[in-house]
C-alpha cells in the first residue's frame, strides 16, 4: 500500500533548519522523500542538518528577515531543485521581557524574523506557485506557517513574540483565501513547548512542573514528534485543508 504520508517528488523549504522544529521537520520530510532546501542564518547548523540527511538537500544561509535574501534564496533552489512544493515557514526567536520593561528594538527585533520574516518568505514562496499554477503545473503547493499556543492565547514575558505568533495566524487565514484559486492549500502549526534550543533557558525545574500541570498529555514533545502531524498537512492525505491552525500541544490549548 502506498504511504499516505509520502512527500516523494516534493522540493520543500525548510527555514530556521539548523537545529530544534526545523531540523527535526527536515528529516522527517527528507524521510518521507522530499527533496530539502535548508534555510537558516546559522549556514553551519544547517550544513549539520544536510550532512544529518545525506542525498540532494542543499543549504542557504541567511536572514528571512532580509527580503533581499529571500528572494535570491527561492530563485536559488528553483534553480538547483527545479520546482518548490512546499514551505515549513519556520525561523524564529524570542527576546523575553514584560511589557513594562520591554525595548522597542527587542519588540522589533521579534516582529522582524518571526512575522515579517513569515511575511517574506510566503510572499517569495507564494509568487513561485502561481507562476507555475498559471503555467499548468498541478504538483503539490503547501504552505505550513509556524505559530504558537502563545499566538492563541497570548504570554506572559514574551508581548512581540505572542504578537508576531498571532499575526501569523492571521496571515495564514488571508493567504488561504486569496491563493485557493491556485491550489495553494496554506496552514498553521501552534506548538506547545517542544524540547529544543529555544526552550532550553525556560526548561527550569519550576517552569516544568507548572508547564506540565497544564498540558493534559503530561509532558512536553521533542521535534520528531511534531515533525508528523507538520509533514502531514504537506502530504496528499491534507489535500482538502487549507487556512486552519492545528494545534500540536499535548492539549494544553483546551486544558483539563
Ligand atoms: N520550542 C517550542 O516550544 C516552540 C513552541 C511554540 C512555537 N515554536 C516555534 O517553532 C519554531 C522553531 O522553534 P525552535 O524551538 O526549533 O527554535 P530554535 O531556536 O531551536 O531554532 C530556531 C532556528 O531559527 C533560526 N533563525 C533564527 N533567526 C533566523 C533568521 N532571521 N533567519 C533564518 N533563520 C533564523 C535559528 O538559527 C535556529 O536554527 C519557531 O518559530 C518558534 O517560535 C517553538
Amino acid at each position: 500500500m502506498d504511504n499516505p504520508m509520502s512527500l516523494e517528488d516534493r522540493v520543500i523549504i525548510v527555514t530556521g533548519a539548523a537545529q530544534g522544529v526545523g531540523r527535526g521537520v527536515a528529516q522527517k520530510a527528507a524521510s518521507l522523500g522530499a527533496t530539502v532546501a535548508l534555510v537558516d542564518i546559522n549556514g553551519d547548523g544547517a550544513q549539520e542538518t544536510a550532512d544529518l540527511i545525506g542525498g540532494s538537500a542543499s543549504v542557504h544561509a541567511g536572514s528571512v528577515a532580509d527580503p533581499g535574501f529571500v528572494q535570491e534564496m527561492v530563485n536559488a533552489v528553483v534553480e538547483k531543485h527545479g520546482r518548490i512544493n512546499g514551505l515549513f515557514n519556520n525561523a524564529g526567536i524570542i527576546r523575553t521581557a514584560m511589557i513594562h520593561k520591554m525595548s522597542v528594538a527587542d519588540w522589533q527585533a521579534v516582529i522582524d524574523v518571526n512575522l515579517t520574516g513569515v511575511f517574506h518568505c510566503l510572499q517569495a514562496v507564494g509568487r513561485h506557485m502561481i507562476d507555475a499554477a498559471k503555467e499548468g503545473d498541478e504538483s503539490p503547493k503547501r504552505i505550513v506557517n509556524v505559530s504558537s499556543i502563545a499566538g492563541r492565547r497570548g504570554t506572559i514575558g514574551q508581548i512581540n513574540y505572542g504578537a508576531a505568533k498571532s499575526g501569523v495566524l492571521g496571515i495564514t487565514m488571508s493567504a488561504a483565501r486569496e491563493w485557493a484559486r491556485y491550489g495553494i492549500c496554506i496552514n498553521s502549526v501552534c506548538f506547545g513547548v517542544v524540547e529544543t534550543p529555544m526552550t532550553e533557558v525556560i526548561r527550569s525545574e519550576k517552569f516544568i512542573d507548572r508547564t506540565m500541570a497544564s498540558i493534559p498529555l503530561g509532558r512536553i514533545s521533542t521535534p520528531d514528534e511534531v515533525a508528523g502531524p507538520c509533514c502531514f498537512l504537506m502530504s496528499d492525505t491534507a489535500s482538502y485543508i487549507t487556512g486552519q491552525h492545528l494545534n500540536i500541544d499535548g492539549g494544553s490549548q483546551i486544558g483539563f
